[in-house]
């Protein structure tokens, strides 16, 4: 059996973003911190640091932040950045506000265009990361294009071909999959993540995106239950989907 992972309160508290380790002692001296029922009189205690923490501890009341590693599934909405640089409000601005000063810090998987909603990842744990946006891992993203045209009926050969090649690069794009589903709106289905990529493929074959949407990553679809802007965790069945 694996041992369960154990930290110093202070530190994970510290970690999680509720301040620092004097402000946690303060909050532990006010008997604002609670596991399985009993407050925590020490901020040097072992704690266990297991998916479960936030069903097991209380701060002032609330069930603690789930620790690292953590991975969210968001409904990203219209008119919000994937990026801390870019100007605008950007995704981390829906999550709490302690969240900003967790360590380790949350990053989007790959990033969205401003413009464009559906299903984005967000997550701290760096290797599920570097898997799902490694080209080697073929991770399939599905999107819903709207298109300023009709499409002429020859569109899904030239993306299968494995032979386009972009404005501005200099390697092929790998086969992507554009299945129509009415005369100026499809999905495609690619499995790289070049900038703007859907919007320059379109672009490549004479067409405008009028409007984006990401609706699938792997095996995992855009849950039903989240509207734009929402996000949650991540089940473990689901983290598993991505990759499947
Ligand atoms: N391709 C784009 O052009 N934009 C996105 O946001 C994602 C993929």
């Amino acid at each position: 059996m694996s041992k369960t992972p154990m930290a110093r309160l202070d530190r994970l508290l510290a970690n999680l973003g509720y301040g620092s380790r004097r402000e946690i002692a303060d909050l532990v001296r006010h008997r604002q911190v609670v596991l399985d029922g009993e407050v925590l009189k020490d901020p040097g205690a072992k704690v266990p640091v297991t998916a479960d923490l936030p069903q097991r501890m209380t701060v002032v009341d609330r069930p603690v932040d789930p620790p690292a590693p953590l991975t969210l599934v968001m409904h990203k909405p219209l008119d919000v950045v994937c990026s801390h640089k870019e100007p605008g409000r950007s995704v981390y601005e829906l999550l709490p506000r302690r969240w900003r000063a967790r360590m380790p810090g949350l990053s989007t998987i790959g990033r969205l265009d401003k413009d464009t909603t559906g299903l984005l990842l967000i997550t701290d744990d760096g290797a599920f990361l570097h898997r799902v946006i490694s080209p080697r891992s073929h991770v399939a993203k599905r999107y819903r294009a709207t298109l300023d045209r009709p499409l002429e009926g020859w569109e899904a050969e030239t993306f299968a071909g494995g032979r386009l090649v972009l404005d501005g690069d200099t390697d092929p794009l790998a086969p992507a999959i554009l299945e129509p589903i009415g005369p100026q709106e499809a999905y495609l289905t690619i499995t790289e993540g070049r900038y703007h990529q859907v919007r320059r493929m379109f672009a490549a074959v004479g067409n405008h995106v009028v409007a984006l949407h990401r609706d699938r990553i792997g095996g995992l679809a855009l849950p039903e239950d989240l509207a734009p802007g929402a996000w949650r965790p991540v089940t473990a069945s689901e983290q598993a989907a991505i990759l499947a």
